[in-house]
């Protein structure tokens, strides 16, 4: 069995392209893996905690080596629960809409949730970080409105989107990353037309 985590960084549900596009890329996926087993995140309604003081605090007691103690034993475990179900994918799939030329904040509340010492990285004040994650692959289909690869930047805005994204998940150990454009979908004469060829790219992906 394997098991794809599927993330909806998106909250526009219907109308959303990363979300079409990325649902191209698991439908052709599905075809042609009988096993696949679909868990999906919608990270704006799946009821994140807040990453608070004693969460925070929590982070810090564990990465000192220390253990937690009453609240923060309590807010740990929440955390430790959120994050094993993320390391337990064998691949992710990411929607990802550029907002404000980085990912949208629900996305990053989920990041902050999960990426803790001893789950999704370790780390060596020789080496640095270690990523916990090993044999793992992520997709990521990343959409924005005006921003693409072939216009100028900064003047069309600066991409901290993938650039976030790749460097996250390789800090986790996951380096077999797949990267599908649809960009820019409002600044385009054909947003129709390249919508089409981006599903028809994610498929072939798959
Ligand atoms: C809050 C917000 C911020 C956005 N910021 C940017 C941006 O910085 N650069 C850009 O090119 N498009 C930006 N957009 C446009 C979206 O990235 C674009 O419409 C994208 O296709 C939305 O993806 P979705 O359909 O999956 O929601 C922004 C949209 C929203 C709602």
């Amino acid at each position: 069995m394997t098991k794809l985590l599927y993330i909806k960084a998106s909250p526009r549900d219907a109308a959303s392209r990363s979300v079409a596009v990325a649902d191209a890329y698991l439908a052709a996926l599905r075809a042609k893996t009988p096993d696949l087993e679909v868990d999906v995140l919608d990270p704006w309604t799946a009821g994140l905690p807040e990453f608070d003081g004693d969460r925070a605090n929590a982070k810090l007691t564990v990465f000192g080596g220390g253990t937690n103690e009453g609240a923060q034993a309590s807010r740990w475990d929440e955390i430790v629960a959120i994050a094993q179900r993320f390391a337990s994918a064998d691949r992710y799939l990411f929607a990802i809409p550029m907002w404000n030329g980085g990912i949208p904040y629900k996305l990053k509340q989920y990041i902050d949730v999960i990426h803790q010492p001893g789950l999704l990285f370790g780390f060596d004040p020789e080496k640095g970080y270690l990523g916990l994650l090993a044999n793992k692959q992520a997709t990521l289909v990343y959409t924005s409105g005006a921003f693409s690869l072939d216009f100028p930047s900064p003047a069309f805005g600066v991409d901290h989107q993938s650039s976030y994204m790749r460097a996250w998940l390789n800090q986790a150990g996951i380096a077999d990353i797949t990267e599908i454009r649809y960009q820019p979908t409002i600044l385009t004469a054909d947003p129709e037309g390249d919508f089409e060829r981006a599903k028809a790219a994610a498929a072939a992906a798959a």
